[in-house]
């Protein structure tokens, strides 16, 4: 049951939201579900060196899962790549997989293009574009007509397929299973945050929700923010926050031992009294999307509060359309 306060927020934002982005984001588990046997559909990559994922911004964030937890359950590596071009150590012993949701992003076409000159096998997950046709053997085609980073559910279940058949064991839909309404824990938090900064911090499986958390309050909310993750920021980045006026502060929890003990630490060293928001999560593939989930919901939320409509990118567009 939501709070009554969280329903007049949706109130506030369908007022907004013309293309429906509230509508992506609450069915994120059902999208997840439904999408399960897209995993099932990728060829079999056994005996590569290591999977290369090629993506940018919404259709890239399921290659930072991957590398996440792949440290754990493959025996090769997960290496993505948010650029125009591909490692010089990449050769034919690896698996090329390119995600493009419109299929048209010119970093992505480049890195694909490089791994077929280098006699990758490849896959293409897209809802189509040029990238469909380059690759008319290994496609695996999502449905069109959804915001690239709310089609993440889509994009991220054939790369748990490519993972599992490596020797991974994900269940896609049991960890749909497992998602709940975050709603109105999200809104709190977009309460918090309004008219701060936020740095989100993570860790281990989930420094990619981090990452997402971050993108997700750019692209939906129209705001500054900012991400990084445990240990490597209690090296740097603490030292900027006796002067942290203006920011504020995430922590993305899980239960991981020596990792808890720095971020008590870092909190009783560095962080401002007050200024710190937390989660926690599971680790494993159903932590980082409920931590994602999460994150989804409070980035419409405060866009909400920004009174802004969370699917344009005009920015971005713009950028592309420049370059075309
Ligand atoms: O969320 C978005 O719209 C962007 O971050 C896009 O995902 C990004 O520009 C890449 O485009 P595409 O997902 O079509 O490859």
């Amino acid at each position: 049951m939501r709070s009554m306060e969280t329903d007049r927020m949706d109130d506030a934002l369908e007022g907004l939201d013309e293309s429906g982005m509230r509508t992506h984001v609450e069915r994120f588990p059902q999208y997840l579900a439904e999408s399960a046997h897209l995993a099932n559909r990728v060829p079999d990559p056994s005996g590569c060196d290591g999977v290369v994922v090629a993506g940018m911004g919404g259709s890239g964030i399921g290659a930072e899962v991957m590398k996440n937890l792949c440290r754990e359950s493959l025996d090769v590596p997960v290496i993505p790549v948010h650029d125009y071009s591909i490692p010089r150590f990449v050769d034919e012993d690896y698996f090329f997989v390119a995600v493009s949701y419109s299929g048209n992003t010119e970093e992505t076409i480049s890195a694909f293009r490089e791994a077929r000159e280098r006699g990758c096998e490849t896959l293409a997950i897209t809802s189509g574009g040029k990238l469909a046709a380059e690759e008319p053997e290994h496609v695996v085609e999502v449905p069109d007509g959804i915001p690239p980073r709310a089609a993440l559910p889509q994009l991220l279940s054939p790369l748990v397929g490519v993972a599992n058949r490596l020797g991974a064991d994900y269940d896609l839909e049991a960890v749909a299973a497992s998602l709940d309404d975050p709603r109105d824990r999200a809104l709190g938090f977009a309460r918090e945050l309004e008219g701060s900064v936020p740095l989100i911090y993570g860790y281990g499986d989930l420094s990619p929700a981090a990452y997402r958390w971050k993108c997700q309050f750019n692209e939906n909310a129209k705001t500054h923010a900012f991400w990084n993750y445990f240990p490597e920021l209690t090296h740097n980045e603490v030292e900027g926050w006796p002067s942290a006026d203006g920011f504020s502060c995430v922590l993305l929890r899980s239960d991981d031992g020596r990792q808890e003990e720095r971020v008590g630490a870092a909190k009783e060293a560095a962080l401002p009294e007050g200024s710190t928001l937390e989660a926690s999560f599971e680790p494993g593939l159903g932590g980082v999307l409920s931590a994602i989930h999460l994150g989804d919901w409070v980035s419409l939320y405060l866009a909400a509060l920004r009174g802004v409509d969370p699917t344009p990118v005009s920015t971005i567009e713009g950028i592309k359309e420049l370059l075309s």
